[in-house]
């Protein structure tokens, strides 16, 4: 029963047909979404990649459609022969595009059937995301998939036209390559040719764009997968793509300039949006301060506050005993809130704020000039009064407070401003908060490994001006690294580069790689720079969390074609899977060795 093609070509696609067709005889092609038999007349509702359109069946003008449209099944793939015409006034459907007209089929074959389906074709389902990702094909069927992989496109051929027209060289740099460090494990590959020896994929094209500058293609870029093997999250992807470019002869505010430029053209072609420039620019001590991490979410106000100073000497040790070991003391008012927080609320906000490392979650409800909370009574009036004074504290506000090392008070109270934001919808959905974050520390020490590493990577160049702090204050030392963020979103990183090889290996030298391991592992950058190297800089941006914030997303799952579970597992493939014998001996790797 199913026919072949033979010399039907397709005219045009369902989705695009209007009034602009009417009375034009078209060919079509797509799947069955639906099949209304009303007694005499048959509806299919035929989709492909533009959208649906509706073709009617009448048994008066061809008896044999009629018949054959009878028996379609969702699903199938149909070619039809056919008229448009306008809909009857009381049939027009305002819900699609083409709802002004329809097709009215002379001839129609059947191209294939299908199985029935796991669940729908539509955008509304309720599924596990697990059998959608075994039937992913099923599911980029549906038009929300569909359009944010098309949205993707969008903004990849916006991207390459700005850059292109901006001077940019699309270079290619290998995905069999050496260990890039930018902060997790790498993937390796096994060398076949060279037993017991392994290529890593590419973290990042960090070392190679940076080479390219001394090469002297001055500006470069890529749309470039990178591979990091770390715990993943709905933002966080094992294969990732990213907008990658570096500049020669630049500073930091010329690669900001580009930036912004690609971005205004990605908003402007892919979704019409204006954004105004230049995006604003905040400290990471003042992002750090006010919102408790480097990647506010500036959509709402809400900040916090350190209030240490008023309980360095406080006789609450819930507070000072933090303090004297190096800890701090913060706050966050919730003006006005009051009436909204059951005893119950309150419990479960401790609870999350316990999730995240705390040990408690203090509180202050201000209910006129009453202080209804677990922990006044342990508070002297000057505590009060100072607390009064700086949290601007007044009737109807309920404070929260975390006492700890600073990295978890941060921790904890920034996670704590973004529930209660959404839970008291402060955020405004519609608002685009794009913001820079600059004047990084250059190094971070590592607790667990008690030394100093990179806070952006180790080829991030310190600020002049601070080189003189290197040995004596490594902490001190900023670096000229920036992070762009839009809506509390971290989208893209990237710095001015050292370019002279002796503070490079002083660098390496700092967070403690030894200058036999840094020649081992970098000799070919640390060779490179002695050879002429411009000063250059750059960044990257996630193109995959660009198009989830774009589209509003709400995992880089849903805007990857293909992507990878929590687990790191793609169902549809099932990758990974266990190889066989014959090629582990060819590779000369054993599999058995135990995690003791
Ligand atoms: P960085 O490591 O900050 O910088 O990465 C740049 C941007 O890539 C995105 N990103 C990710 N997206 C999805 N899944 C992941 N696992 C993931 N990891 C990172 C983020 C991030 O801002 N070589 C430097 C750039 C430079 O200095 O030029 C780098 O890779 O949006
Ligand atoms: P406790 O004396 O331990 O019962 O704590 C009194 C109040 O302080 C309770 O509301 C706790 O949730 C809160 N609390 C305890 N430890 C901390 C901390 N490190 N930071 C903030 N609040 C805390």
């Amino acid at each position: 029963m199913l026919e072949l093609l033979e010399d039907w070509k397709r005219t045009d696609y369902c989705g695009n047909l209007g009034l602009k067709d009417l009375d034009r005889n078209v060919i079509l092609m797509g799947w069955v979404q639906s099949n209304r038999d009303h007694g005499g007349l048959i509806f299919v509702d035929l989709r492909d990649r533009e959208g649906i359109v509706q073709v009617v069946f009448n048994p008066q003008l061809n008896k044999e459609s009629h018949e054959k449209a009878r028996k379609l099944k969702d699903e199938w793939i149909i070619a039809v022969k056919g008229t448009v015409k306008r809909r009857p006034l009381e049939t027009l459907n305002q819900h699609i595009k083409t709802g002004e007209i329809e097709v009215i089929a002379k001839e129609i074959k059947l191209l294939n059937t299908s199985k029935v389906l796991p669940f729908p074709i539509e955008n509304e389902i309720k599924v596990d995301e697990l059998l959608r990702l075994k039937y992913r094909f099923l599911d980029l069927r549906r038009p929300l998939m569909k359009d944010n992989l098309i949205l993707r496109h969008e903004i990849v051929s916006a991207t390459r036209n700005y850059l292109n027209s901006n001077g940019f060289i699309e270079v290619e740099t290998p995905y069999l390559t050496r260990s890039t460090p930018e902060g997790a494990r790498d993937f390796l590959v096994p060398s076949r040719l060279n037993p017991g020896e392994f290529y890593a994929l590419p973290q990042s094209p960090q070392l190679l764009k940076q080479t390219l500058m001394i090469s002297g293609f001055d500006r470069y870029y890529q749309i470039v997968r990178c591979f990091r093997d770390e715990d993943l999250r709905a933002d966080r992807q094992p294969e990732f793509t990213q907008i990658d470019l570096e500049m020669s002869f630049v500073n930091e505010n010329n690669v900001m300039e580009v930036v912004e430029g690609m971005l205004k053209a990605i908003f402007k072609l892919s979704k019409g949006i204006d954004i105004g420039t230049p995006f604003p620019r905040m400290r990471y001590d003042e992002a750090m301060l006010k919102y408790g991490n480097d990647k506010p979410d500036t959509r709402f106000d809400l900040e916090l506050s350190d209030i240490t100073e008023i309980f360095k000497n406080s006789g609450f040790k819930v507070f000072s005993d933090p303090i004297k070991r190096g800890g701090i003391v913060k706050a966050l008012n919730l003006k006005g809130k009051v009436p909204e927080f059951s005893r119950k609320e309150l419990d479960d906000l401790a609870e999350f704020a316990k999730s995240f490392g705390a040990k408690g979650l203090a509180w202050i409800r201000v209910s006129g000039d009453e202080w209804q909370s677990p922990i006044t009574k342990f508070l002297s009036e000057a505590e009060k009064e100072e607390l009064k004074r700086t949290l601007k504290i007044e009737d109807g506000d309920i404070i929260f407070f975390a006492a700890d090392r600073a990295y978890t008070v941060n921790l904890v109270l920034s996670n704590l401003r973004l529930q209660l934001g959404e839970r008291f919808n402060m955020i405004d959905e519609s608002k685009l908060s794009f913001i820079w974050v600059v004047d990084f520390p250059l190094l971070d020490f590592d607790e667990t490994e008690k030394r100093y590493v990179a806070m952006h990577h180790p080829f991030t160049s310190p600020k002049e001006a601070d080189l003189i702090h290197l040995d004596t204050a490594p902490e001190k030392v900023k670096a000229r690294a920036y992070d762009i963020v839009l809506n509390g979103v971290e989208i893209g990183g990237g710095s001015i580069r050292i370019h002279r090889s002796d503070i490079q290996q002083k660098l390496f030298d700092k967070i403690g790689l030894e200058a036999e391991d840094a020649k081992k592992k970098f000799g070919f950058l640390l060779e490179a720079l002695e050879y002429g190297a411009p000063p250059h800089g750059g960044i990257a941006l996630g193109l995959d969390r660009l198009v989830m914030l774009l589209s509003g997303a709400n995992s880089l799952r849903d805007v990857i074609a293909f992507p990878k579970t929590q687990k790191g597992i793609c169902p549809l493939t099932e990758a990974p899977s266990p190889v066989d014998t014959e090629q582990l001996l060819e590779l000369q790797i054993k599999v058995d060795l135990k995690q003791e």
